[in-house]
């Protein structure tokens, strides 16, 4: 079945560099801040995935003229209330959750009707989280269940907001800025910490925008915006796709690899403390700033020996996208690893508490697991010798990509069903594992 993807043998050990494809959380961003410039802005290493093509279709749908030419996207901005909207518009975020989310902080002063729809995975998400603090702005919403499709009508003069965001979700908090730079007045955040790429990009434009960090959350402060420059911007590499690369190096004896050029923003970097506390040697090299993001190549040796861990929960949404693959790792440590207080990882594109639990279970690891935390009873002599067979995933991407890493990793016969799944957020990741094949 072409859908279908099968391994037969555990890859051989590997000293490579890598890289990988540009940040989605990034890339979904500049299309969104370039769609309200004044002017055009030009991305290079963008990333080319079905989440951000969706954005491009977004903001096409909201009047923005957007091409390709050689290896660079441009975008021509109408200014920040520049958007187009034609009666009966439709916007389709298919499985983006980001664009989903965040689109609709834009949409807040838009007085044509717009209805939001996206896949089935999406369609299962909470969008609640979203329209409970736009409709204090003014907005008005129908969701069925929660969720989508929703219609939203927003309002000529949305009203400024004090909104405390206490899901840790950064695309609730954008959204909320959003909305706030279309508001007249001031709009205060109190968020618990999350990814900050918003914040950081309204800072590098000269956004009227006011951040004071605390321990466990900040408070935010909007004001409205009179207009944006052009952003012309080089994504640099995605933490999550290397993280899948990572993973497979320490569970590959005898193995090292570099990733080059990875944004290693401190709000995404829970997926390296947490291995590196499972002794896996990770190296920042080459470190230096780009419009106030981090970047580094990563370097990545495989331990003789992995450590079971008590992640504290404070770890948890800098590594929110990538417990799939930590699970994984956890399941070939010495010891019991914990994870607790991850409710929010069942509002992801699956509910991946269950389906990685279900997954370690296939391979022969016990888990514990309840509706927030998993126990992992890690096997340090991991060998599977029956046939594996993964499906029933709602197509979740990063599920096919753990499930490769697993079957790469620990040998046996792999049938991983959806296969197009990567075509989300990475679909170079399958040539790059074909290459430390070779
Ligand atoms: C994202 C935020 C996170 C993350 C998602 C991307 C973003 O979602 O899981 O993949 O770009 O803002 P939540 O805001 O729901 O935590």
């Amino acid at each position: 079945m072409a859908n279908t993807f099968v391994i037969r043998n555990k890859i051989k050990p590997f000293k490579k560099k890598i890289f990988v494809s540009g940040d989605k959380s990034l890339s979904i961003r500049w299309v969104l801040f370039s769609s309200l410039s004044s002017g055009i802005s030009i991305a290079k290493n963008l990333l080319m995935s079905e989440d951000v093509m969706s954005t491009i279709q977004a903001v096409k749908k909201l009047g923005i003229k957007v091409f390709f030419k050689k290896n660079l996207c441009y975008i021509h901005g109408n200014g920040i209330n520049g958007y187009k909207i034609k009666k009966g518009t439709i916007i389709n975020a298919r499985n983006s959750g980001t664009l989903g989310r965040l689109i609709l902080g834009l949409l807040i002063n838009t007085t044509e009707p717009i209805k939001l729809i996206g896949d089935k995975s999406l369609s299962k998400r909470d969008f609640k989280r979203i329209t409970d603090p736009l409709k204090k702005f003014g907005a008005t919403f129908k969701l069925k269940k929660n969720s989508l499709p929703l219609k939203m009508l927003g309002l000529n003069n949305p009203k400024p907001i004090t909104y405390t965001e206490n899901k840790g979700s950064a695309q609730c908090k954008s959204a909320i800025i959003f909305a706030g730079m279309k508001t007249k007045g001031k709009t205060y955040i109190k968020a618990k910490k999350s990814r900050n790429h918003t914040e950081l990009l309204c800072k590098y434009l000269d956004l009227p925008i006011k951040i004071k960090s605390k321990k466990n959350y900040d408070l935010i402060e909007i004001s409205e915006v009179k207009s944006i420059r052009p952003l012309n911007y080089k994504i640099p590499s995605d933490i999550s796709s290397s993280a899948f690369f990572i993973a497979l190096t320490a569970l590959t004896e005898n193995s090292e690899i570099t990733i080059k050029d990875v944004n290693i923003n401190p709000s995404r970097i829970g997926v390296i403390t947490i291995f590196k506390r499972m002794g896996i040697k990770i190296i920042f090299q080459n470190q230096r700033i780009y419009k106030n993001e981090k970047i580094a190549d990563i370097f990545v040796k495989s331990p003789k020996k992995l450590k079971s861990i008590n992640c504290p929960s404070y770890l948890n949404s800098g590594a929110i996208d990538e417990f799939l693959i930590i699970f994984l790792v956890a399941a070939k440590c010495n010891g019991i690893s914990y994870f607790k207080d991850l409710s929010e990882l069942n509002q992801k594109e699956s509910p991946r508490l269950k389906l990685g639990s279900k997954i370690l279970n296939q391979i022969g690891v016990k888990t514990i697991t309840t509706k927030n935390s998993i126990k992992i009873f890690g096997k340090p002599n991991l060998k599977i010798n029956k046939k594996i067979e993964v499906k029933d995933f709602m197509k979740d991407h990063r599920i096919f990509m753990t499930s490769v890493i697993a079957a790469l990793s620990f040998g046996s016969q792999w049938i991983i069903h959806d296969k197009n799944s990567i075509n989300t957020s990475f679909p170079e990741f399958l040539n790059i594992i074909k290459k430390l094949n070779d």
